[in-house]
């Protein structure tokens, strides 16, 4: 395992490997590393020949600095923790090295980064989009690698490789769940223990739902009542917002149709805001 700090020298490690004809398999990340992200760097490993994994705390999707600086860096834990993988290359470029000197480029994905989590997170998704766009152009890989956790940015990173003709084809992966349903995420470990308890109310609340759906249920008004009700049994948690919408256009749904619909949520412990989802109505 490589680790690789620089731009260049990614460009062109990445570059020989197209050229000995390998397949590139690319996980982006921000470190603080956990099963979640380690799920996805299995499945790379097991269905192409060079994993890469990017560790890149992006500045441009935080919308706030204090977010932002009190996010976990910690390169050799995550290094650590990577070593039984079997990963070709890290990838752990410097903020500079990534937005140099008057760095003045975008890319907005119109419409859909604007709903759920762009809402409370304004640009949040122009952030994702240009670093995502940044990496891609770097290693130029044949599969990248992504978590069904983060719904929204996996519907706008379709968007972006689908408009502009990204030669990367993505993979999706399921969420990855502590052993209380709740999902993993680095936010995890800020919550205190017994919000972190309190917070699987969040998977029993989706799993009723799923449950309404799969006996038939279809109006999305019913649907969603159910989730505020569970979830409004843990009083230390706080509703963002509960949607049912179509899971590419993140178009609010009224009725369940034959089309898969995603209901997402984002509540808060404290300070700590979570986000989860589950895909009603999706066909194995
Ligand atoms: P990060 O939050 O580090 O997540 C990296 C990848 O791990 C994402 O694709 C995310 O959906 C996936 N992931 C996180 N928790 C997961 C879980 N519980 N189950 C399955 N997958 C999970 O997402 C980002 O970083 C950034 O926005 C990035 C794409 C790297 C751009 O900066």
């Amino acid at each position: 395992m490589e680790i690789i700090t620089r731009q260049q020298k990614m460009a062109s490690v990445a570059k020989k490997l197209r050229r000995e004809n390998r397949v590139l398999g690319f996980v982006p990340t921000m470190g603080a590393l956990h099963e979640g992200h380690l799920s996805l760097i299995q499945k790379a490993r097991q269905m192409t020949d060079e994993v890469i994994v990017s560790i890149f705390v992006n500045p441009t999707q935080f919308n706030e600095g204090t977010d932002f600086e009190a996010y976990p860096r910690d390169l050799t834990a995550d290094a650590e923790i990577l070593s039984p993988f079997d990963v070709d290359y890290i990838y752990a470029p410097d903020s500079s090295e990534v937005y140099g000197d008057e760095y003045s480029t975008f890319v907005t994905v119109d419409d859909i980064a604007d709903k759920l989590e762009g809402s409370s997170r304004p640009g949040h998704f122009r952030g994702v989009a240009t670093i995502v766009t940044i990496l891609f152009n770097t290693i130029r890989p044949d599969f990248a690698f992504f978590g069904q956790k983060d719904a929204q940015q996996v519907a706008v990173i379709r968007r972006l490789v689908r408009d502009l003709r990204f030669d990367t084809e993505i993979i999706v992966l399921p969420i990855v769940r502590e052993d209380s349903g709740l999902a993993r995420s680095s936010r995890n470990e800020r919550l205190s223990a017994a919000d972190r308890k309190s917070a699987a109310v969040i998977f029993r609340a989706l799993s009723a739902a799923n449950e309404m759906a799969m006996d038939g249920e279809r109006s999305a008004g019913n649907i969603t009542d159910k989730v505020r009700e569970v979830i409004e049994t843990e009083p230390s948690g706080s509703i963002d917002y509960i949607a049912l919408v179509n899971k590419e256009s993140l178009d609010p749904i009224e009725k369940i149709g034959k089309e898969p619909a995603l209901l997402a949520v984002a509540v808060r412990f404290g300070d700590i805001r979570l986000i989860d989802n589950i895909v009603l109505n999706e066909e194995e």
